[in-house]
């Protein structure tokens, strides 16, 4: 995967910092270059005691202050390259992090209907962390980890070759060994990837489903799949940690015995005299030295293989398609509302035909009602208009013009939709009547709350206008919701407005002043009320009625 092009691909677009990184490298580079002279100057002042000399000599001295200075360098390196990397870490993820959302939010609501929400948000989390430490602390820190290991051999080889290449020839056996114990990493991984995301998914999904499950008294089953979905999380997580538990150990071990093995050379070398006693010591350190890479190229080896799995989904996740890409494409001008549906035919990706060769030709200006059996296409028919999706035949037209023709956010932004889901955020009353108008007068806004009949009952709450009404508007009632549903989409004063049962929940009363308070506003736009309600029938210039994909025209009396 390291080779493969959209593993790179993926790592070229988290790291856009590379001259910070490459910096990162250098002083990482020079520490370890640094922690090469250690032996050296051991040696030589192994060789200076062994010689007898007196202690406040001046070249001992003149050693000891170097060996100062360096471990001053190494310290002030060490700090450098540490803040250095973990801010640029910081930085990384945060770019990612801004570069995923903003991928996500341009897909289409299809990738979204097909995936559990909690996976979607393991991406931004998990998935994004787990990339952005790759980079910052296993691939940087490979160079470093090189510069030791060989600055090391050579050092070792100018001392005695046959000890260096000793240690070369044990290199490959070490990390024969330690890619046997740790094949199981890879696999370990991504499963707890997998376990994690769907862990997160059900706890989400409970969470908003919690008075459903209250009422359906189903907390023991919740609570066991839960435990279940817990507790295999628990038992990934300990493999994992088995293998790298022996994993460590079993690396020291080897490096422990390799060591070993150097030392009974060096022993039969001094005895040979091709060796000095001051140079065992040089020996001995590099040999350490050369272990320290070592261990560590074991840990990229483990970070590469759970690495791997992060950058499989945030690949596949980049991976999806926009919306129809509409770059280029001409903005829809101010419109009078006329809108034709020519022989649109449409099916959901998993299944049947919803819509089958549908026309229906709305003329400007005009109140449309649209009726039909639940599960007839009424919604479906509105997603299309919107671009949510496109039909698979046919077209739609405003004012003449082919809606995939132009940019989907100038289309978007002439209508105004009351969605029969009401979507609304953990804001105050007024952010929410706002949200499709940022900016817009406190005045314009109680307008739209009074034509949406939700001034009186704004009025009534604790703070009026500024009390935050809880996640989806918890805090209100459902016919409440749907009143600054329908405020907010009045404000934004579209030339066409479309209201996907935006009374359902509306009391008699209240849905009667609202379509007298709205007749004005209604009239002066082309409006499609999608209702079953009689008296928001009886407000319509004309009612259609969905059958089998397709509309029959019918009187309000009919339906
Ligand atoms: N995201 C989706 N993926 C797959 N099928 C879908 C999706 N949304 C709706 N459907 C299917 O499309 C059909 C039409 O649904 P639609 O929501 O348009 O009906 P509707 O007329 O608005 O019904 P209602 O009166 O209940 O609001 C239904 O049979 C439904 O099962
Ligand atoms: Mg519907």
């Amino acid at each position: 995967m390291l080779k493969s092009s959209p593993f790179l691909r993926l790592l070229g677009h988290v790291t856009p910092h590379r001259a910070v990184l490459v910096l990162a490298v250098v002083l990482m580079v020079a520490e370890s270059a640094i922690a090469l002279a250690h032996p050296w100057l051991a040696s030589r002042f192994a060789g200076l005691v062994l010689d007898g000399a007196d202690s406040l000599r001046a070249d001992l001295i003149a050693l000891m202050v170097l060996w100062a200075f360096l471990l001053a360098a190494q310290g002030v390196l060490s700090f450098g390259n540490r803040y250095l990397l973990g801010s640029t870490g910081e930085t990384m993820l945060a770019g990612l992090r801004t570069r995923l959302y903003d991928h996500l939010q341009s897909l289409p609501l299809d990738y979204f209907h097909q995936r559990r929400r909690g996976e979607v948000l393991a991406l931004l989390g998990n998935d994004a962390e787990r990339i952005s430490n790759f980079v910052t602390s296993t691939l940087v820190g490979l160079l470093p980890l090189l510069v030791t290991f060989f600055g090391a051999f050579v050092l070792m080889f100018r001392i005695s070759p046959e000890i260096a290449l000793l240690a070369l020839v044990l290199v490959p056996l070490f990390f024969l060994a330690m890619k046997l114990i740790g094949r199981r990493l890879r696999p370990l991984s991504s499963q707890w990837i997998r376990e994690h995301a769907r862990m997160f998914a059900t706890l989400e999904e409970n969470i908003g489903m919690l008075p459903a499950i209250k009422s359906f008294t189903r907390e023991r089953l919740e609570s066991d799949r839960f435990e279940e979905s817990n507790r295999s999380l628990m038992r990934i997580a300990k493999r994992q940690l088995l293998v790298e538990s022996v994993l460590s150990p079993a690396v020291q071990l080897f490096a422990g015995l390799g060591l070993l093995a150097l030392l009974f050379l060096a022993a039969v070398q001094l005895e040979v005299g091709r060796l000095q006693p001051e140079d065992l010591i040089a020996v001995l350190l590099y040999a350490m030295l050369m272990t320290r890479p070592i261990s560590g190229l074991a840990g990229v080896y483990g970070s590469v293989q759970t690495a791997r799995g992060a950058a499989e989904r945030l690949i596949e996740a980049f991976a999806a398609a926009p919306e129809p890409d509409d770059h280029g494409a001409g903005e829809l001008g101010p419109v009078s509302g006329a809108i034709r549906f020519e022989g649109v035919s449409f099916a959901y990706p998993t299944g049947p035909r919803v819509l089958d060769k549908l026309d229906l030709h709305i003329r400007a200006g005009e109140t449309v009602a649209i009726t039909g059996e639940n599960g007839s296409g009424k919604s479906t028919l509105i997603h299309l208009l919107m671009r949510f999706a496109d039909p698979a035949a046919g077209r739609i037209l405003i004012d003449g013009t082919d809606i995939q023709s132009v940019r989907i956010v100038s289309l978007r932004r002439h209508i105004g939709l009351v969605a029969q889901n009401v979507l609304l955020l953990n804001g105050s009353v007024r952010e929410n009547i706002a949200y499709g108008a940022p900016g817009a007068d406190p005045d314009a806004i109680e307008q739209a709350a009074r034509a949406a009949q939700a001034h009186d009952f704004i009025c009534r709450l604790p703070n009026g206008y500024d009390t935050v009404i809880g996640d989806q508007g918890i805090r209100l009632s459902g016919g409440q919701r749907q009143r600054l549903s329908l405020a907010r989409a009045l404000l934004k004063d579209p030339p066409i407005l479309v209201l996907d049962e935006a009374t359902s929940m509306f009391d008699p009363s209240g849905e009667l002043a609202f379509l007298e308070e709205c007749r004005e506003v209604l009239a002066s736009r082309t409006v499609i009320v999608i209702t079953h309600r009689p008296a928001s029938l009886a407000l319509a210039d004309r009612v259609v009625k969905m059958v089998g994909g397709r509309v029959q025209e019918a009187s309000a009396a009919a339906v």
